[in-house]
């Protein structure tokens, strides 16, 4: 399959790249943009470690295509903090100490941007089913509920 040109919108701006229609968001975001916050643990769909959002809804990178995000609002990890101020929900994470060795952090933060945004925060038993499919081997996820829970409130 040949090259083709495609624009992406990340953290506000558009970036061009010309790379073949199999490519995934995820490496167009990594191995093409230099975005490497967002991480490639599986790439299976079964971490949650990819997780960025689209048009404000998560999504696991490695499962779309990039060419298939044209025209829509990416954002990864990178684009979350304003300058040197923190998201609130990285504020909290750093507060509650919601990661161990940090590999799954940006999904985890980005999942959880997006659970409380779509009204899935207001238990920690409905923090935890909706952020269920992002895994961390080091079991912070008390940590990561409290955190998510701290921007709920
Ligand atoms: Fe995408 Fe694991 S790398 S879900």
């Amino acid at each position: 399959q040949g090259v083709s040109e495609m624009r992406l919108k990340v953290n506000g701006t558009v970036r061009v790249i010309n790379a073949e229609p199999r490519v995934t968001l995820l490496d167009a975001l990594r191995e093409y943009l230099d975005l490497t916050g967002s991480k490639k643990g599986c790439d299976l769909g079964q971490c949650g470690a990819c997780t960025v959002l689209v048009d404000g809804r998560r999504i696991n990178s490695c499962l779309t295509l990039a060419v298939m995000n044209q025209g829509r609002e990416i954002t990864t990890i990178e684009g979350l903090a304003k300058g040197d101020d923190l998201h609130p929900m990285q504020a909290a994470f750093v507060k509650h100490d919601g990661f161990q060795c940090g590999y799954c952090t940006p999904g985890q933060i980005l999942s959880g941007v997006a659970c409380v945004n779509e009204g899935h925060a207001t238990s920690d038993a409905q923090t935890r089913e909706w952020m269920s499919g992002n895994l961390c081997r080091c079991g912070a996820y008390p940590n990561i509920v409290a955190a998510v829970r701290e921007v709920q409130q």
